[in-house]
């Protein structure tokens, strides 16, 4: 499939066939995929939990919105941000890229400087705000990455975001949920599959100048 025949296949799905499973090099596609997205600075602050664990997909489905997808799908992707992000967090990029690119600590400290300071300058909401909108943009990546592999997937913020954090312990380990996605393969009887993309006319889309 091309890029684009894969996106008109897609369609954020409201029953998987529980029995169909994504295999594990499809999965380590879809993972390596997620850790390539583009970051702000590079600084990715955020991780994805992968659960494969069905009593604790069946126990989410009360926590988002009793969307049975969560229980159906092979697994349940939840985009996750870091919630510690402080001066140790931005070193330790730096750290990072000095280790693979071999970079002089003289070229590195100017711009490690600046982010530090940058954002010690900023409240904690606005540090999360700003890690929220490169979740999303990890989602929109993996949600093209699985169309390209024929894994169905629907992305959803319909959960409550506290209790899949209790649930899922992620405030001791300094994270919090933003965004979940069921992926699988799509049950034969969803209805939803059958119907035709609704996008606004491309011209109403794009404006070229
Ligand atoms: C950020 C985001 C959150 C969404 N949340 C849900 C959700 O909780 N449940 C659901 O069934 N669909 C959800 N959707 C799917 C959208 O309704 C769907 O993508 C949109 O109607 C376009 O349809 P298509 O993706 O099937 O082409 C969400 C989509 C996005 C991008």
């Amino acid at each position: 499939m091309n890029v684009i025949d894969a996106l008109k296949w897609r369609y954020a799905t409201k029953e998987f066939d529980p029995s169909k499973k994504v295999s594990n090099k499809t999965l380590e596609t879809i993972l390596e995929a997620f850790n390539l997205t583009a970051t702000s600075y590079g600084l990715q602050p955020i991780k994805l939990l992968v659960i494969e664990d069905k009593t604790k997909q069946k126990e989410l489905v009360a926590f988002s919105m009793n969307q049975v997808q969560v229980a159906q799908a092979s697994h349940v992707l939840v985009f996750c941000i870091d919630t510690l992000i402080d001066k140790k967090y931005i070193e330790s990029y730096f750290n990072l890229v000095k280790k693979i690119r071999n970079t002089p600590d003289a070229i590195l400290d100017p711009f490690k400087h600046f982010l530090i300071e940058d954002f010690e300058k900023k409240e904690k909401q606005e540090i999360l705000n700003w890690a929220v909108k490169q979740a999303y943009l990890a989602m929109g990546n993996l949600l093209t990455v699985c169309a390209l592999e024929g894994v169905d997937a629907c992305p959803m913020e319909g959960f409550t975001n506290k209790d899949y954090d209790k649930i899922l312990n992620l405030s001791s380990k300094n994270l919090s949920s933003v965004l979940v996605m069921p992926i699988g393969y799509r049950a034969e009887n969803d209805y939803m599959s059958k119907l035709k993309k609704v996008r606004k006319e491309l011209k109403d889309s794009v404006i070229k100048l």
